[in-house]
């Protein structure tokens, strides 16, 4: 009868002592950036930026495209939902397609994109003449 409060108890430590070593692997793997926007989820505005088609005119990472460059834009949360809610250009609106959670999980993988290299420390571009 013992035996099994011993026992539990000694399970119970075991899977905590396996459990602690994955969630801290999984919170290494957050990109750098995400530091600076915790309010929204990277990978389901990853996911968000391609269902709704933004990635279409701004490109898989927001590099820009036939939309503008989205990526390391420094605008504010507020200016970006307006501004998807009811753009000024020629870009669609998207009025309240669109909820707030997942534009607040774009905004935070737009910002999680790290910035690309200086071309000048590409050799092989500084190759060309
Ligand atoms: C049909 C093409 C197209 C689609 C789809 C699209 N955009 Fe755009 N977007 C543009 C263009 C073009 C611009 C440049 C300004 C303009 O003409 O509206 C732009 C501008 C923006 C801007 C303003 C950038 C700035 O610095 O002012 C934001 C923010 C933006 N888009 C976000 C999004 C998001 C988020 C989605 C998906 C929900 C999306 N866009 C889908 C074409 C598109």
């Amino acid at each position: 009868m013992n035996r099994i409060f011993v026992f539990v108890p000694g399970i119970l430590a075991t899977l905590l002592g396996l459990a602690v070593p994955v969630l801290k692997g999984q919170a290494q793997q957050q990109p750098r950036r995400a530091e600076a926007s915790p309010a929204g989820n990277i990978e389901n505005g990853k996911k968000q930026f391609k269902t709704h088609g933004c990635a279409s005119c701004h490109s898989y990472s927001g590099q820009g495209g036939a939309g503008a460059r989205l990526a390391q834009n420094p605008i504010t949360l507020q200016a970006f939902v307006n501004y998807v809610r009811k753009p000024k250009g020629s870009m669609p609106p998207f009025g309240n397609q669109v909820t707030e959670t997942e534009l607040a999980d774009i905004y935070a993988f737009l910002k999680s994109v790290p910035p690309s290299p200086d071309p000048k420390s590409i050799p092989l571009l500084n190759q060309i003449d």
